[in-house]
């Protein structure tokens, strides 16, 4: 691990946890530089390892910076945007590097995106991704997500997936060898007598099943895995804040993982692709597994589906799914991941932002959230204390330096 960045320093003592410690140091990011990333010509901000909020007008590139963390993660991000449409101002590239503090120390990462590549520093040397991940667990909520109990399953499925990832983190490589195979196998299907082809096709599709089998069992294993210990997550957290939520997993696979070995679910599987082949190559499309499982959610008290409850009360249930996630990677991994609230107080009412604060506070981790108006925080600061960096954006422009120290309270120095 490289050594800490000199506002770091002062954290050293952290750095050996003991068991005795009643604190261990969650991961957190320690500093943040943008460059020209999206509105983001350059920025810096030096953190605060509780609770960061970002503060400013619409359009002031609060999410921006989000999203930018969020690029430490596998994926697109959190606006599953294109890595081009990140340059500021369609420059050559762009880059993310952090400060990423653990109990074991200090690490610098980088991701960078330049002529179409991605590339990712690990403490002076080329990184994995998964490596900065596993560093750096993390979890977001957008408003993007409003809409995720009313709109289609895929939200549902990649909200689910991001959360077991977390928990599991070879679910990518499953996924997409899972949607490689399917696609193949749909073209081939496609093709003039595909579905009913003997000799190579039939091979190559049995090839492509065989896959499809063994990913899609391990993609449903790994979200059954996901769903109990949210289950346990849920328990946890304080039902007078935050709804409980009941949750359920609708999916062929997952259903006989209840109830059969890996093997037999992966062989049934494996016979039922072969036999629908014409069934499927007329619908154009794969009509049975993973890629189709849908996550239910209740609120609980009320025994009412989350789609017909009311625009706050399905907030209220996000936001206490956030956190009971929150504290099933904590629990799973022993690490609280760090969290990107956007936009999430404005749904809120006063009582419930200063639940959120403490309940955030409790987990211990480093939660990011941004909001137009900064008194929406006020219950924060008075939970974080010092442990909080409120940095206005307005402020100080774009392109400029955040400093934790000088935005927050009397924080470090
Ligand atoms: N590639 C880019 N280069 C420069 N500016 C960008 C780019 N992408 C988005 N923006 C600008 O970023 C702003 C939105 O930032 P955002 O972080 O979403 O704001 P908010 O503070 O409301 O969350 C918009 O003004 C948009 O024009
Ligand atoms: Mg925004």
């Amino acid at each position: 691990m490289a050594g800490a960045s000199a506002n770091l320093d002062q954290r050293r003592d952290y750095a050996a946890p003991t068991h005795a410690s009643s604190q261990i140091t969650a991961p957190h990011i320690g500093a943040l530089r943008l460059t020209h990333f999206r509105s983001h010509e350059q920025l810096d901000i030096a953190c605060a390892s509780g609770a960061m909020v970002l503060t400013g007008a619409n359009g002031i590139g609060k999410t921006n910076v989000l999203e930018a963390l969020s690029m430490l993660a596998p994926g697109r991000g959190l606006r599953s945007a294109a890595f081009d449409d990140m340059r500021f101002e369609r420059r050559l590239g762009w880059t993310v590097s952090a400060d990423i503090v653990t109990a074991q120390g200090t690490a610098r990462a980088g991701i960078g995106w330049r002529d179409g590549a991605r590339r990712v520093r690990l403490d002076g040397a080329n990184g994995k991704l998964d490596d900065v991940a596993h560093l750096l667990p993390q979890l977001w909520l957008t408003p993007a997500m409003d809409r995720l109990f009313v709109d289609g399953a895929s939200g549902r499925r990649k909200f689910l997936d991001r959360f077991a990832q977390s928990l599991d983190t070879t679910l990518s490589k499953a996924l997409s060898a899972y949607e490689k195979a399917m696609r193949e196998r749909n073209r081939l299907l496609q093709e003039p007598g595909g579905a009913h082809g003997s000799g190579e096709t039939a091979l190559w599709l049995d090839g492509l099943e065989e896959a499809m089998a063994l990913h899609g069992v391990a993609i449903a294993a790994a979200r059954l895995t996901a769903l109990d210990a949210l289950a346990v997550g849920l328990a946890a957290i304080p039902e007078a804040a935050f709804p409980r939520a009941e949750i359920a997993l609708i999916g062929t696979l997952e259903a006989a993982l209840r109830m059969q070995s890996a093997l037999e679910v992966e062989d049934g599987f494996r016979a039922r692709l072969k036999a629908t082949r014409p069934l499927d190559g007329a619908a154009g499309r794969c009509l049975e597994g993973p890629h189709r499982s849908d996550l239910q959610t209740i609120y609980a008290a009320k025994n009412m589906p989350a789609a017909d409850c009311s625009t706050g009360e399905q907030k209220a249930l996000l936001v206490g799914l956030i956190l009971a996630q929150a504290h099933s990677v904590a629990a799973q991994r022993g690490d609280v991941p760090i969290l990107l609230l956007d936009e999430v107080a404005a749904h809120l009412d006063r009582t419930r932002r200063g639940a959120l604060a403490e309940i955030l506070c409790e987990l211990g981790g480093q939660s990011w959230i941004t909001g137009t108006d900064r008194h929406s925080f006020d219950g924060f600061e008075t939970v974080f204390g010092t442990d909080l960096a409120a940095i206005n954006m307005q402020e100080n422009g774009a392109g400029n330096n955040f400093d934790a120290r000088e935005n927050g309270s009397e924080d470090n120095e």
